[in-house]
């Protein structure tokens, strides 16, 4: 079985990628020596999928409860958390109970927020099932909801004790979805990585149809090993950790410009690394290695930018997510294919040019 170790002191943690893992649950969790009942929490689509084959996996060694909530973004809210504290209690949950987050990345982030505040903290597992999910979420303790006035605004750093991956989950999932979730592992090509770059190259296609198994949880592993890598260096994002932004500095504006309801985060993502590889020639990168990286990501073929976009609005929501960081625009950018900077050296007028040059 392939194993990526999350190296993070007390807090590490193993993830374990192999297809069929969702049958052997019971020898994957065995050496955390977990105590108390099991609480799987999952979406509807997901649960009416998985949810039985996992509930009935941990009820193989002990108590175990699913609790579904519905699919979609909007579940990751604070009266969806609450819903779930008041069901964990009326369940008799307690302190030395586990949590399995079963689902995409809303699922993590929403199960990952309960497990690190119910009764201060109870330990959580990883099953991520789409791609995003596999080779991102799931991986490096970013747990959270979201408010009113923005995405992920509330949430903690919380480890998770095992992230268990199983690729086989995908074949349930739509193409569109994992289209979407490839822009972050080509995403993870560029940041680190120019032999995964040309293995995507090559084979892009195929993993987009899953169809050779090996290939597929080769990428994975690469992506999870890429990912703790970065993580393991940078937890709580003071430096380093930025560059998974790559292409999120616009990728996060054009999902709030349309509303985040017209684009998957990972399209979103994509275009946003269409402008960024065009804005990295300031740092460098050839017009050669901006064409094969845009034309890598064209090969995904994500849903367009709508027509009429408006490269004001796209600036306005930039700035607005700056201001709420207090901060000053920092970019991810590359050097070379395999190689991301973090620079706050471009201009809104360079910005409005190439978003002015790539809209639609
Ligand atoms: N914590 C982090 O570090 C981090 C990183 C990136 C993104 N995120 C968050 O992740 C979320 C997006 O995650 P996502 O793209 O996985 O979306 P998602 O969890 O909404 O899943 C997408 C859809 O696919 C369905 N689905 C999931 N797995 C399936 C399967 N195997 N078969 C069939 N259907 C399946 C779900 O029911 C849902 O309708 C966002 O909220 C984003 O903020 C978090
Ligand atoms: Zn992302």
């Amino acid at each position: 079985m392939n194993r990526v170790h999350v190296d993070l002191g007390e807090n590490s943690y193993d993830i374990f990628i192999q297809p069929g893992l969702l049958q052997e649950i019971p020898s994957l969790t065995r050496s955390l020596s977990l105590q108390g009942s099991i609480f799987i929490i999952s979406d509807t689509r997901v649960a009416s999928i998985y949810g039985e084959l996992v509930l009935k996996q941990f009820q193989k060694v002990g108590k175990a409860h699913l609790l579904t909530v519905p699919e979609g973004e909007s579940s990751k809210s604070i009266s969806m958390a609450d819903s779930l504290y008041t069901q964990l209690l009326q369940l008799g949950a307690n302190r030395k109970d586990t949590i399995i987050a079963l689902g995409g990345g809303v699922i993590g982030d929403l199960a990952g927020f309960v497990a690190a505040t119910f009764m201060r903290g109870i330990p959580f597992i990883q099953i991520p099932t789409t791609v995003l999910a596999q080779v991102d979420s799931s991986v490096g303790g970013k747990v959270g909801i979201n408010h009113p006035m923005g995405k992920n605004l509330i949430g903690a750093f919380y480890q998770p004790r095992l992230v268990i991956i199983d690729p086989d989950v995908l074949h349930s999932l739509d193409e569109r979805q994992v289209r979407a979730g490839l822009a972050e592992v080509i995403k993870y090509a560029f940041i680190s990585d120019p032999v995964l770059f040309q293995t995507l190259e090559t084979h892009l296609e195929s993993i987009i149809r899953l169809e050779e198994k090996t290939l597929v949880n080769a990428v994975l592993e690469k992506c999870c090993q890429i990912k703790a890598e970065v993580v393991r260096q940078d937890e709580k994002e003071s430096g380093l950790r930025a560059i998974l932004n790559f292409g999120h500095t616009l990728g996060h504006a054009l999902e709030a410009v349309t509303g985040y309801r017209t684009l998957y985060h990972g399209e979103a993502v994509a275009h946003g690394m269409i402008m960024a590889l065009e804005l990295s020639k300031t740092c460098g990168l050839s017009n050669q290695e901006v064409s094969r990286g845009q034309n890598l990501v064209r090969r995904l073929e994500v849903a367009p930018l709508p027509e009429n976009l408006d490269p004001a609005a796209i600036l306005e929501a930039m700035a607005r997510d700056k201001k709420r960081l207090k901060n000053v625009q920092n970019w991810i950018l590359l050097t070379s294919i395999g190689n991301a900077v973090i620079t706050n050296n471009i201009s809104p007028k360079q910005t409005k040019t190439v978003l002015t040059d790539l809209r639609g």
